[in-house]
């Protein structure tokens, strides 16, 4: 990795804390971010080099801090190369029954806050004419199925900016990486978000067959290396085919529609 500098949110649990194992065995000087300090610093002893890995608390949804986080996050190693956009909230509930807060909410967190966090960081990408933003997205990110439509709206929003942004930058060196997961096994669901903004509390089937956080991030890591502009990463099941009847079969699929709702 070259001593590389990346910064991932979300690093407390899941995906992230994965991430965070994969890239320090790997070499790289890291930055963790998320609210729980605890949980980051639980992480950081675990990663390889707990001495090049520094722990940066921070609430995505304040985003009026995220100028202070990103002079922090400078002051640490000097430099950023890569950011992983990776904290996140996942949703239940028919669109029938989910208040719009829960929407507005889940939209703040799983978009507003990667806009926000991107625009603060990109004044030092574009001065450095370098670096990648690495954005977690999801196969919801590219269809649509029953309960989740704050999530699928959020992640489907990110392919938009996204897209657009890596647009407007790649002539100056900057990638854009988009990850779309599958069911990958962590505590998504039962931190999900139901209609009134409560958490779910329970595990979900389809996520608990899913691909280990381990074996996902490894994955991952060899998609951001090759800046890929896109990646699909999970098990070649359900969720993959999914992907493939939305641009081939759109009717087939809504017509399995109610096969993908959470169990
Ligand atoms: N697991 C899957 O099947 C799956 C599939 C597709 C996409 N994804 C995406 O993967 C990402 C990580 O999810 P995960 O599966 O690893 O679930 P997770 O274990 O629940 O992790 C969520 C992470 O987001 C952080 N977070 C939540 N709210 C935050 C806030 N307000 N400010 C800062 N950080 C916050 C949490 O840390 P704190 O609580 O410490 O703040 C935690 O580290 C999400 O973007 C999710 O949409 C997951």
């Amino acid at each position: 990795m070259n001593n590389k500098v990346v910064w991932i949110t979300g690093a407390s649990s899941g995906i992230g804390e994965a991430l965070a194992y994969a890239y320090s065995a790997a070499g790289a000087r890291l930055l963790l971010s998320s609210r729980r300090t605890e949980e980051l610093e639980r992480v950081k002893q675990q990663c390889a080099h707990p001495d090049q890995t520094r722990v940066l608390p921070m609430d995505l949804l304040n985003i009026a801090s995220f100028d202070e986080r990103v002079k922090e996050a400078l002051g640490a190693f000097g430099h950023i190369d890569v950011l992983i956009h990776n904290g996140g909230v996942s949703q239940r509930g028919l669109v029938l029954d989910t208040e719009l807060s829960v929407q507005r909410q889940v939209m703040e967190l799983d978009y507003f806050s990667y806009v926000a966090l991107t625009k603060a960081l990109l004044p030092h990408f574009i001065e450095r004419k370098t670096g990648h933003f690495v954005v977690m997205s999801s196969v919801m990110g590219k269809i649509g199925t029953p309960m989740r439509s704050a999530y699928a709206a959020a992640k489907h929003a990110l392919h938009g900016f996204f897209d657009c942004l890596r647009a407007e930058v790649s002539p100056m060196n900057i990638k854009v990486t988009l990850l779309t997961p599958g069911y990958i096994r962590t505590n998504i669901a039962q931190n999900a978000l139901t209609k009134d903004g409560s958490k779910l509390g329970q595990a979900s089937q389809n996520i608990e067959k899913g691909l280990s956080a381990d074996k996902a991030a490894m994955k991952m890591f060899r998609a951001i290396e090759k800046g890929k502009f896109e990646a699909y990463i999970g098990k070649p099941g359900a969720e993959k085919m999914a992907l493939v009847l939305n641009r081939l079969a759109p009717r087939l699929l809504m017509r399995m529609a109610p096969k993908f709702v959470p169990k």
